[in-house]
């Protein structure tokens, strides 16, 4: 199955083969329901985070990933790769959507209503 899995606890997504990201890279992903998620290998699990930059809603498609640190290219926020929490500023914040494997493929759990501006959630 490779569409939508609706569950008890949401809707998943597939974003992919589970072994597309390997350790130590990023790859940007919009989900059926247009949700950007920006996928992160560290340390051997994937993680998914809100994959627009809380400062300016931009696309983190071309962020960098640099010892377990995100990197806005847009204007340089820093976001921790391992929790989504801002490094600089330490007011921001990468919302992380969990994620599982089924089949061998990676699903991501979406926020039930899609957003294209998370700046309310996303700053504190
Ligand atoms: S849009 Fe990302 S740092 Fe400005």
């Amino acid at each position: 199955m490779t569409g939508p899995v609706t569950t008890s606890d949401g809707t998943w997504h597939p974003a992919g083969p589970a072994d597309d990201v390997w350790e130590g890279e990023m790859a940007f992903r919009r989900l059926a329901d247009g949700t950007a998620v920006l996928l992160v290998n560290l340390d051997g699990t994937v993680r998914a985070f809100h994959g627009l930059c809380p400062h300016q809603q931009t696309s983190l498609e071309e962020a960098d990933l640099d010892e377990g640190v995100i990197t806005c290219t847009a204007h340089l926020w820093e976001f921790d790769a391992r929790t989504g929490e801002g490094v600089n500023p330490t007011s921001a914040c990468l919302p992380e959507y969990p994620t599982e494997v089924r089949d061998g493929r990676l699903y991501v759990r979406a926020p039930a209503t899609p957003s294209t501006d998370v700046t309310e959630a996303s700053i504190r």
